[in-house]
């Protein structure tokens, strides 16, 4: 149960610290603490947020630890620890790198935060939100991977450039894994209450469903990094939602058992997210074509998950 609004960001790259901001500019958190292992990285983005807040209708308190047992008691500790790939990694590599990391910062989480949610961000996102629940077994509603929410915000950017019309009021679904075999839904999207499919034609809505897997790739086109406006924003959304516990409905990769005929695997699915965490899993009807596409899905995440169980990540 949410006891003081305190919310943990182990990481403060670039996606952890516009996270922090984004609380902080809602003023949703009494306090937020930063952690980073590169030197002065949390210390500095702490100060920076902490002054942003002058300007914020509701304060919040923003800190930085110099130890992962600084980072205590915390309602919600977010995980956006990581490394990038560099020239020489290959996928698997990166894998295992960041399945490290995750590792030890959960084995933190689990001393010094252990009545904490979890909302698991790093890469390969859906693998490390498996590797997230096994580390510490605990409840399920407790451990939440952040992806579908950001990929929805995605699909609703693309829905709005095709019409030119409907801002704030797109209702965009994206299932399945953060990764090439994601699950756009153009077909269940609405723009203020009208279904897309009565605006769009199969054609448009083929080419946003493109449009939307490639949503990341596009901003490292420009970029030659990652976005974290929109990532920080939807970690920000999944906070609030569970902080004041909302009982948003969302896309997020959670640990099914037997949900869409599935088990021990983390994918992106609709859920209700409330004080406890995940509240509930909604299964929808998926026709048969949805059916195979989600399985592919779910078969991606399993063969990273298999990567890990390989390299006797669990032992
Ligand atoms: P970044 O490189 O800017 O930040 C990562 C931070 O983690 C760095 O400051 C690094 O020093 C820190 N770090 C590394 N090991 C650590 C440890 N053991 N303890 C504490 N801090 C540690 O990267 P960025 O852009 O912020 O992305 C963070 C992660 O989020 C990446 O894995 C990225 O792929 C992922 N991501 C996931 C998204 C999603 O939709 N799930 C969206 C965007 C990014
Ligand atoms: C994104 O979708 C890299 O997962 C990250 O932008």
């Amino acid at each position: 149960m949410i006891q003081g609004r305190k919310v943990g960001i182990i990481g403060a790259g670039a996606v952890g610290a516009t996270a922090a901001f984004s609380l902080a500019v809602m003023g949703t958190c009494k306090e937020i603490v930063l952690f980073d292992i590169a030197e002065g990285v949390a210390q500095g983005k702490a100060i920076d947020i902490a002054q942003a807040t002058h300007f914020s209708t509701k304060p919040t308190l923003i800190t930085a630890a110099d130890t992962p047992a600084d980072v205590k008691n915390c309602d919600i500790v977010v995980v956006t620890a990581g490394v990038p790939r560099k020239g020489d990694m290959t996928r698997e590599d990166l894998l295992m790198i960041n399945a490290k990391i995750i590792k030890s910062v959960t084995e933190d989480i689990m001393k010094y935060s252990p009545n904490a949610i979890i909302i698991s961000v790093s890469n390969p996102l859906d693998v490390m939100t498996y590797a997230i629940h096994k580390i510490t077994g605990w409840d399920s509603n407790r451990i939440i991977g952040m992806a579908g929410a950001l990929d929805g915000s995605r699909m609703a950017y693309q829905i709005r450039k095709k019409l030119g019309f409907g801002a704030a009021r797109v209702g965009a679904l994206v299932i399945g894994d953060h990764g090439e075999n994601m699950i756009p839904l153009p077909q269940k999207a609405n723009i203020g209450d009208v279904p897309l499919s009565d605006l769009l034609s199969k054609e448009e809505m083929e080419d946003i469903i493109e449009r939307t897997k490639n949503g990341g790739a596009e901003i490292v086109g420009h970029l030659k990094t990652s976005g974290y406006y929109g990532p920080g924003r939807a970690i920000a959304f999944m906070v609030e939602a569970i902080l004041n516990d909302s009982k948003a409905v969302v896309s997020a990769s959670v640990l099914l058992d037997g949900e869409y005929g599935h088990s021990d695997v983390c994918v992106g699915v609709p859920v209700v997210l409330g004080a406890k965490g995940v509240e509930r899993i909604i299964e929808m009807n998926l026709d048969d074509t949805l059916k195979e596409k989600f399985k592919a899905s779910v078969n991606t995440v399993t063969s990273g998950i298999d990567v890990l169980k390989n390299n006797t990540f669990f032992n």
